[in-house]
């Protein structure tokens, strides 16, 4: 059997982005390590579902990581361990500073303890706040509006920082509206209490909920109702996996948005859901939720360009019906 390639520790790993990415690294020969916590995560799928080496453990354990750290070989970081619920970050920031600042601190303070100089970060759409112009770039001023933006806009700036001192190399991955489920149903979206779009409506598709509430449908958009753009959680795996290829080749550090360039409204969401389940999907009107922007769609010319990304199910239906595969599973 040939040796597996770089050793990559994974935080987060047992979440969504994080599980998905953890799959494409072994599929490419890599050997992913999941740290996670377990707060949001799910240890079966890493352990189960992935076979793939699993630690519980918080990435603001410093004994847990220097311990980590000298144990094992890791030739990079993928950091995807943070609290992402922008409405949970309004109503307790300090859990956000904390967690996704501070731990992301301590980590890179063992990193550098162990001279492990190379970081994948998973950073966001909301980093730049109301957009100026459509679709955005990544050198759109970053503006973010609430606690969670601002958490992964802090650490992207902490990155600038610690690359000036100590050389750490990090590639930033902006991400857009990540769904979908891996193609084999092996893995999917999960998340407890869940508050994306997409989940919500197949869960109103299954009879699990009884009907998917659209926030606000007075929008200035066609329809109405907002507009976001979908990128496929593998795609956006695969971009990880280049990401890190790109830092193992000894590259600078550098900042891409992960989108798929094209917006689609809520209501266009469900009728792909309509027309991929074969179900009927009641909606209700609810009110606008707070601190929605009406248009969030990014450009990714730029990872598409010098990182070599591709993206391989950029079809709406598609996506959906990834997801609607593992749902109903
Ligand atoms: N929506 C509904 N009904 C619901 C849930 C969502 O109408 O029950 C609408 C929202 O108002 C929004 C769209 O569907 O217009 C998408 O909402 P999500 O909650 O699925 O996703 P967001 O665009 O709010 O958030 C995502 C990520 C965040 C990230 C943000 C910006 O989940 O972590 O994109 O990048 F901060």
């Amino acid at each position: 059997m040939n040796e597996p390639r770089a050793t990559i520790l994974v935080t987060g790993g047992a979440g969504y982005i994080g599980s998905h990415t953890a799959l494409a690294l072994k599929e490419r020969g890599y050997r992913p390590i999941v740290l996670d916590n377990l707060s949001r995560g799910h240890r079966e799928i890493v352990e189960d579902k992935l076979a793939i080496p699993f630690i519980e453990g918080d990435t603001r354990d410093h004994a847990l990581l220097d311990a980590l750290f000298a144990r094992e070989r890791i030739a990079a970081v993928m950091h995807f361990a943070a609290f992402m619920e922008v409405g949970e970050s309004v109503a307790h920031p300090l859990r956000f500073y904390d967690n996704n600042v501070y731990g992301t601190v301590t980590l890179l303070e063992a990193m550098a303890k162990a001279g492990v100089d190379k970081f994948v970060f998973s950073s966001t759409a909301a980093t730049y706040g109301e957009p100026r112009t459509t679709p955005i770039p990544e050198d759109h001023p970053q503006a973010p509006i609430n606690p969670y933006g601002r958490s992964k806009l802090m650490v992207e700036q902490l990155l600038a920082d610690c690359d000036r001192a100590h050389g750490l190399r990090s590639v930033i991955f902006r991400y857009f509206n990540a769904a979908g489920a891996h193609p084999s149903v092996a893995i999917g979206e999960h998340h407890e209490p869940e508050t994306h779009l997409l989940p919500l409506i197949l869960h109103a598709a299954l009879g699990l909920r009884p009907a998917i509430r659209v926030f606000g449908a007075d929008y200035p958009t066609p329809d109405g109702t907002c507009i976001r753009d979908y990128i496929h959680v593998c795609d956006l795996a695969d971009a990880h996996v280049l990401g890190l290829e790109y830092l193992l080749a000894g590259r600078e550090s550098a900042a891409f948005n992960l989108g798929s360039g094209r917006g689609f409204s809520v209501k266009e969401v469900i009728e792909a859901a309509r027309r991929v389940s074969g179900r009927d999907i009641p909606v209700e009107t609810a009110p606008r939720r707070a601190g929605d922007p009406p248009v969030l769609v990014g450009s990714s010319d730029k990872a598409r360009r010098v990182l070599g990304w591709k993206p391989r199910y950029e079809d709406l239906d598609t996506i959906v019906g990834h997801a609607w595969a593992w749902h109903a599973r």
